[in-house]
Formats: C-alpha cells, sequence, structure tokens
C-alpha cells in the first residue's frame, strides 16, 4: 500500500519524514497561520476561499511564504493526488496547509541553504474525525462557556487563522473539566458569544438564523455557507450581538465547521435546547448543505464509523518498529 506524502519546503516527501524544526518561528511564537478544507467525493471544498483566507492571515502576520496562490492551489491538488492511493476510492480527505516565517534568524548558522518560510501541505483520511464524529448528527453536543475568553480582534485579531492557539486550548481544557465532550463556547471582552476553538456559532431565534457579529471571530467558510444556504432557504440571517441570555431562548443553536459542516447543540449550560433533538432549522440546512456538497455526508460519516476500528489496527500494522 503507498503511504501518505506532504508537500514540504519544495518538494514531496514521506509525511514521516516531514519535520519542522525546533527552531522555527511556528514553535517559539506559535507563528504560523494554517487552513483546514475539506474534499466532497475528492473535490476540495471551496479550496480558494480557503486559501484566499490564509494569504489575509499572511499578510497580518507579514510572511511571505514565496509562492502565489495559483501555485499554492496547483501543489494542493497535486498532493490531493499523490494521496488518494493510499486509500480506498470512498475515502474523503483534510487538507491542511501550515505556513511559518521559517526557523528563527538568531539560529541560521544551523541552516546553511539560507533561512525562508517553512510551509507544509498535507492530506489525512477523514475517517478518523468523520468515524469518531459521526454520532454526533443525530446526538448533537452540549455547549458550555469555558472561563478563558476569546482573544479580541484588537489584540490579535482572530480573523487570521494561527497556530497562535493557546487560549482555545485551556477553553477545550476547562469545558472538559465541566463534564465529558462538552464543547467550549467563548466569550469576547465584552461578554458576548464569539466561537468555539474549531467552529462558529448559530442561534434560531423566532425562525431566524443568528450569528455573531464578525468581529472577534474567525471567518469561518462554513459560517459563510451556512448563511448562503439560509438565504437561499428564505430563512433570515443576521449578524449581531449575542449573550448568554440569547442562547438560553434560542430554539437551537448550531455549530459550524469544515469537516462536519453544521451540528445542533443538545444542551447549553446544562438547560435543554427545545427538546434536544436536531430541530426543523438544521434539518433544512443540513438537508441544504448536502446537496451543496454532492453526497451525503453524514451517511459518510456512519460507514466511517464502522469502519474505524479496522483501519485503526490496519495503520498500527503500516507503522515502523
Ligand atoms: C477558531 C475557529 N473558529 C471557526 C472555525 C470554523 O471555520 P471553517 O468553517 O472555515 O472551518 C475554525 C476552524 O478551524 C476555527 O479554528
Amino acid at each position: 500500500m503507498p503511504q501518505r506524502v506532504v508537500y514540504f519546503n519544495g518538494s514531496f516527501v514521506p509525511e514521516s519524514e516531514a519535520r519542522v524544526s525546533i527552531f522555527d518561528s511556528a514553535l517559539m511564537y506559535g507563528d504560523m497561520a494554517f487552513e483546514m478544507t475539506r474534499t466532497y467525493q475528492h473535490r476540495p471544498f471551496k479550496l480558494r476561499e480557503h486559501l484566499d483566507r490564509l494569504y489575509r492571515s499572511l499578510r497580518l502576520l507579514e510572511i511571505d511564504c514565496g509562492l502565489s496562490r495559483d501555485d499554492m492551489e496547483r501543489l494542493t491538488l497535486e498532493t490531493l493526488e499523490r494521496n488518494l492511493a493510499t486509500e480506498p476510492a470512498d475515502m474523503d480527505w483534510q487538507i491542511m496547509h501550515d505556513v511559518s516565517r521559517g526557523p528563527l534568524d538568531l539560529y541560521g548558522t544551523a541552516f546553511p541553504d539560507g533561512l525562508r518560510a517553512t510551509i507544509s501541505i498535507n492530506c489525512w483520511p477523514l475517517i478518523t474525525h468523520m468515524g469518531r464524529f459521526a454520532s454526533r448528527y443525530a446526538s448533537g453536543v452540549d455547549v458550555v462557556i469555558p472561563a478563558q475568553q476569546a482573544v479580541p480582534a484588537h489584540l490579535v485579531d482572530p480573523k487570521a487563522k494561527t497556530r497562535s492557539r493557546l487560549h482555545y486550548q485551556l477553553a477545550n481544557l476547562q469545558a472538559a473539566r465541566m463534564g465529558d465532550g462538552r464543547w467550549p463556547v467563548l466569550l469576547d471582552p465584552d461578554g458576548y458569544l464569539a466561537e468555539g476553538p474549531g467552529w462558529n456559532i448559530f442561534l434560531v431565534i423566532d425562525g431566524a438564523l443568528l450569528t455573531p457579529e464578525p468581529r472577534n471571530i474567525l471567518l469561518g467558510v462554513s459560517r459563510a455557507t451556512t448563511i448562503e444556504l439560509a438565504g437561499k432557504l428564505g430563512i433570515p440571517v443576521r449578524e449581531t450581538n449575542l449573550g448568554r441570555y440569547d442562547a438560553l431562548r434560542a430554539d437551537e443553536i448550531l455549530c459550524t465547521a469544515t469537516t462536519y459542516a453544521l451540528v445542533h447543540a443538545t444542551t447549553f449550560e446544562g438547560q435543554t435546547i427545545a427538546d434536544g433533538g436536531p430541530g426543523p432549522v438544521f434539518r433544512r440546512l443540513l438537508a441544504a448543505w448536502k446537496q451543496l456538497a454532492g453526497l451525503d455526508f453524514v451517511d459518510q460519516a456512519s460507514r466511517y464509523a464502522a469502519r474505524l476500528p479496522d483501519w485503526l489496527a490496519q495503520q498500527a500494522a503500516l507503522r515502523p518498529r
């Protein structure tokens, strides 16, 4: 079975050989922009939107990666193409872009070929992410507010997608202490809902879809897609300040992100949202998402869940000892 390869600093190398230096600015400062795209039936979903966001992040970070957007797109498609044969044809993929400033100048003597941005593009089969996630489409998620707050735009703008993510990790740890599998939604310093560590939030109140203003949040590609689909379905959408009070009176709460598209919240701060099940707006949006993706990705996730134990065993057997 062929092994996965990674585009890494100008060439394609086996995944296990793609190593970032301990002197890299990414490790020293979390100084790295990244993107996460997924495929639906091998076609990257909204790749151009993800790459546009990547280059906007790089501009904020003042990193010149030396590749044009077209180059990055071409290399992304080539990386995907080179990895497809490592899995059965029905496997979809996560595509990750990571770009840092490269090793710090102070350690320049350790890099005789010179210092330059560190760039990697890797593909990972979605069976792990979606196999583990599959049951959530029906069961929903339990959302809580952690003590950790969001970093507001006037400090480090969260519209840039960076690896400087300690606040998200602390929020995850705090949520886990509040109960197994809890999903934290961070508040901004004004006490308004911002976002989760890897997702945007929507409330459904009186038939309208409400979501935090695009201020202290990452502008999720799935958030934009959900807004676009709601528009097509005639569901009114408003970007506005939302707090704990609004979430607790909501008829539905939805979370959106690239891998799973959208999922509903069963509870918020321990209180059940409506009857706890997937609501009518969620159902309509999910159906529209599937149509747009050209794939029943909920069904696909269930199939991955069934195959995951075998896949993990197979990967363990392949691992060099
Ligand atoms: C902080 C944060 N918010 C929201 C999202 C959702 O963005 P997208 O829909 O583009 O995946 C992510 C994705 O990783 C994220 O890291």
